[in-house]
């Protein structure tokens, strides 16, 4: 795939670097999946795509991949704060970035790590899994969507990190890494905003909520991503239709509208319409949660667990359908600060006394902690299919269920091929004009 091609894997993006046989230890769902990868495929580099002759794919709900616990906990954690501002994070970058920095870690910090991500003492499989489904989203980059994205590990008046520690975070891990030496914070900040908005192709982030409070030892996990899905069926638009978008503000938006059969499941007791599209050449789906009537996202937020969703992808279900989405794209920043890194579990890894990073660097222990994990993202909902000649056509179809998301809802992205959940988020509003005088 001409995406891979030379000069582009220079840059430092995870979803660019060759894969590489993971290191790292897992979990007990992933032991079934894990002896099939083994029989069925080696990914040791990119130009080595050999598969053993093909055995059946394993059986085990795709739910398993690790991407999906963590980024719902993580999704949830950081809406008990903020329920009111577009979050949007992606899974497998963060378990990616994190997996990386537990290479650096010792004792009960690496422990902590592994826990967070389900990983069982000498068990490689969701490395991996993460390499495995980086891997696939590369090569859907193009097709299906496309993502400019990028991982690094800043750290703050730090002491020297190991030079294979660092190779291997770049090499493996597509993070780069850099040091924010004795600036003054307003210059760090800047310093990762203009980093992020580079790896989101030069779109305009927005500014931390919070800000950004580094001791010295202090690292910082970042990552940018920028994405835009493509449509198997493209939708019809007119930007002259403008119409109310209720979120936690009113605004304007222009509405892309398509009918024609769609999975489909209405879950009446919790009051919600699950709606799956596929991405062009079905390589990645976006899964949509929409609220019966309008309110906060809130109550869904709590409903997010992996049972529930897994529930409900279950019972998706061929249905006709009359689509109407907001056409907008939506930012969001997320800074997760060791507060709630700790109340993830990595307590020790966020202690600027008892964290041990001495892998990182021989003289880590108590000299370097985990100081915060950001994340930008921008997400586009555009009306194009990706087939050139894609021009819109309403299918036919008979008295169809009407999917109308003029309010809230939630957003999964999910890659086909290997499960792994690509992003997750909460559109609360849209950006445009505000409506005052309909309040
Ligand atoms: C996706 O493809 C675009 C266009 O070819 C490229 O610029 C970008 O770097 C790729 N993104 C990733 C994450 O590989
Ligand atoms: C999607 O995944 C399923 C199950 O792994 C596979 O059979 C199918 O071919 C995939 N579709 C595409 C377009 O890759
Ligand atoms: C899908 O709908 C059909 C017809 O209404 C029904 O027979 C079938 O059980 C449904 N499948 C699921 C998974 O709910
Ligand atoms: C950090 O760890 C030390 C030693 O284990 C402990 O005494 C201290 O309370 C911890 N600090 C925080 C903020 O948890």
């Amino acid at each position: 795939m001409n995406l891979m091609s030379g000069l582009e894997c220079q840059k430092m993006e995870p979803f660019k670097k060759p894969p590489c046989p993971a290191m790292v230890p897992i979990s007990p769902v992933a032991l079934l999946f894990l002896l099939v990868l083994a029989l069925q495929s080696v990914w040791s580099s990119a130009s080595q795509e050999q598969k053993v002759q093909s055995s059946p794919q394993p059986e085990i709900s795709r739910l398993h991949h690790p991407t999906w616990s963590l980024g719902l906990q993580l999704y949830r954690s950081l809406r008990i704060d903020r329920s009111q501002t577009n979050t949007f994070i992606s899974p497998l970058l963060l378990a990616n970035s994190l997996l990386a920095l537990e290479g650096g870690a010792k004792g009960s910090t690496a422990g902590q790590f592994h826990d967070l991500l389900r990983i069982t003492k000498n068990d490689k499989a969701v490395g991996e899994a993460l390499t495995k489904a980086l891997k696939s989203a590369r090569e859907a980059n193009g097709t299906s969507y496309t993502l400019h994205s990028s991982s690094a590990l800043f750290s703050k008046q730090a002491p020297k990190l190991e030079k294979s520690f660092l190779e291997k975070l770049q090499t493996h891990f597509g993070l780069q890494h850099v040091a924010l030496e004795d600036a003054q914070k307003q210059t760090d900040m800047e310093k990762l905003q203009s980093w992020a908005k580079s790896g989101m192709d030069g779109e305009e982030t927005v500014d931390l909520e919070l800000a950004l409070e580094t001791k010295p030892g202090a690292m910082i996990l970042a990552n940018a991503l920028h994405f835009r899905g493509f449509w198997d069926r493209g939708f019809y638009h007119e930007n002259q239709d403008l119409r109310s978008f209720l979120g936690t503000k009113y605004t304007k938006v222009p509405m892309m509208h398509r009918s024609g059969v769609y999975r489909h499941y209405e879950d009446i007791e919790n009051m919600l319409q699950v709606l799956e599209l596929d991405l062009w050449e079905g390589k990645a789906s976006m899964v949509l949660l929409l609220p019966f009537h309008v309110e906060s996202l809130a109550r869904l937020d709590r409903l997010l667990t992996l049972d529930l969703v897994e529930k409900w992808l279950g019972k998706l279900n061929s249905t006709s359908m009359a689509l109407s989405l907001p056409r907008t794209k939506i930012s969001s920043t997320v800074n997760l600060q060791a507060k709630q890194l700790a109340t993830l579990g990595l307590v020790d890894a966020c202690n600027v006394t008892s964290a041990d990073f001495s892998t990182a660097s021989s003289l880590g222990q108590g000299k370097l902690h985990l100081g915060a994990m950001l994340h930008w993202t921008s997400l586009e909902l555009a009306p194009e299919s990706g087939s050139k000649d894609g021009m819109h056509e309403d299918e036919d179809v008979e008295k169809p269920k009407i999917f109308y998301a003029d309010h809230s809802f939630i957003i999964l992205v999910r890659d086909n091929s290997t499960g792994a959940l690509l992003m997750v988020g909460a559109l609360d509003y849209t950006d445009g004009p505000a409506i005052h005088d309909e309040l």
